[in-house]
C-alpha cells in the first residue's frame, strides 16, 4: 500500500505525518508555536520560519521511528509548497526535497489549501467528488466546488478578512489569547448570543462572497464602550459569524448541485459553526461531512493525504518545484469586488 510522508510548515505549526493510501494514519505530530507568538498577538513570520528550522527535522525522525518506517520504504514525500508565510514554506519544502533526494523518492509539492480541501476524504471514505466546500481558516474563507484532485472551482472568497482572522482579532480586542477561535468558542458558551447588536456584512447580497472587517471593528467598538460582558460579546460575535457563513453558503448551495456540503480549515473546529452547517445541509437535502477537529487545524496528515491522492493520480513534482506565497486553488477565479489581494 502507498506510504506517504507529509510535512507542513506554512504558518505557525510544524508537523509531520505518515499516511497510507488506504487511509491509515501511521504516525502524526503537530508542534505549535503559540507561546513564541503570543506576546505579539499574531504570527511573526521570521520567528515562525526559525522555529520550523529547529523543530521539523526532529518531527520527521519521530514519525518514522514511531511507525517503524525507514525512508527507503516511503513511496513519496509530500511537503506544503504554499500558500503561506514564505520563510516557513521554504523550510518545509526544502526538508521534503532533501529527504526525497536522499531516499530517491518522488516529491509531491502540495498546495496547503488542497490539503484542507481533501482532508475530509481521509476520515470519510464515503465522501465522493464533487462536493461543495467551505474552507475557513486563519488566512482564507472560500466556497469551492471540489470536482476532483486538482480540480477546483471557486464560487466565493472574502473581500477583506478571513473568518479565522476575525476570530483572532475579536479575541485580541477582548484580551483573549492567540489563536482566538478556541478562546472565543469557550467564552461564548457562557454568554448570550443576542445580547450585543453586531453587523452581518454582505448577508443577503447576490454573490456568495464574505466580509468580516466591519464585524471585527464593531467588536472593537463594543469592547471599548464597556457596556457588555465579555462573554456576551464573544457569544454575539460567534453568532454573527455563524449567520454570515450560513447565509453565504446557502447562496453557494443554490449555485451548485454537488450532493454533499463539507467544511474544513481551522474554523471548522468550531462546534457552533459545524452544527449550523450540518442543519443547512439537511435543509437542502445534501449530505454533510467535516473532518474531526484535530484534522481541521493545520497538520501534516492532510498534506500526506493530499499527497497520496496526487500520487494515485500520477501528479508528482520535480525537485525544482517553487515555494509560493500565493497559490490559488482556482487560478481562473476573478478577484472579488473590493478584495485586497489574497491567494
Ligand atoms: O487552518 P488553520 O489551522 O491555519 C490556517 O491555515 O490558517 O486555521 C487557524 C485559524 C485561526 O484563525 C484560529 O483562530 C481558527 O482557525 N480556529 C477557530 C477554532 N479553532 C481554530 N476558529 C473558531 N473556532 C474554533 N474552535
Ligand atoms: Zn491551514
Amino acid at each position: 500500500m502507498t506510504l506517504i510522508l507529509g510535512l507542513e510548515s506554512s504558518c505557525d505549526d510544524s508537523a509531520a505525518a505518515l499516511v497510507t493510501g488506504d487511509r491509515r494514519i501511521l504516525a502524526q505530530v503537530v508542534v505549535g508555536q503559540n507561546s513564541a507568538h503570543a506576546p505579539f498577538g499574531g504570527v511573526v513570520p521570521e520567528i515562525a520560519a526559525r522555529a520550523h528550522v529547529e523543530v521539523l527535522p526532529g518531527l520527521i525522525a519521530q514519525v518514522l521511528e514511531e511507525a517503524g518506517v525507514r525512508p527507503h520504504e516511503l513511496d513519496a514525500v509530500a511537503a506544503t509548497a504554499g500558500p503561506g508565510l514564505i520563510g516557513g514554506v521554504m523550510v518545509g519544502l526544502l526538508a521534503g526535497k532533501g529527504l526525497a533526494l536522499a531516499a530517491n523518492k518522488p516529491l509531491l509539492a502540495v498546495n496547503h489549501l488542497e490539503g484542507h480541501a481533501l482532508s475530509p476524504r481521509l476520515t470519510d471514505p464515503t465522501l465522493a467528488f464533487p462536493y461543495l466546500l467551505l474552507l475557513a481558516s486563519g488566512g482564507h474563507c472560500q466556497l469551492l466546488e471540489v470536482r476532483g484532485v486538482g480540480e477546483y472551482r471557486r464560487l466565493a472568497t472574502t473581500i477583506d478578512d478571513a473568518a479565522g482572522e476575525a476570530f483572532d482579532k475579536a479575541a485580541k480586542s477582548l484580551g483573549l489569547p492567540y489563536p482566538g477561535g478556541p478562546a472565543i468558542e469557550a467564552l461564548a458558551k457562557e454568554g448570550d448570543p443576542a445580547a450585543v447588536p453586531l453587523p452581518r456584512p454582505l448577508v443577503g447580497s447576490a454573490e456568495p462572497h464574505f466580509s468580516f472587517a466591519g464585524l471585527k471593528s464593531a467588536v472593537q467598538r463594543a469592547v471599548a464602550a464597556g457596556a457588555h460582558a465579555p462573554a456576551d460579546i464573544a457569544a454575539s460575535f460567534q453568532q454573527a459569524v455563524v449567520d454570515c457563513l450560513i447565509d453565504r453558503t446557502r447562496r453557494a448551495l443554490e449555485r451548485s448541485d454537488a450532493p454533499a456540503l463539507v467544511v474544513a480549515g481551522g474554523v471548522a473546529a468550531n462546534g457552533a459553526i459545524r452544527a449550523a452547517l450540518q442543519g443547512l445541509a439537511t435543509d437542502h437535502g445534501r449530505a454533510f461531512s467535516s473532518p474531526p477537529a484535530w484534522l481541521c487545524t493545520d497538520n501534516a496528515a492532510m498534506i500526506a493525504w493530499a499527497g497520496a491522492e496526487r500520487f494515485a493520480a500520477g501528479l508528482i513534482d520535480r525537485l525544482d518545484a517553487p515555494a509560493r506565497a500565493r497559490w490559488p486553488l482556482d487560478p481562473t477565479a476573478e478577484a472579488a469586488r473590493g478584495a485586497g489581494v489574497k491567494a
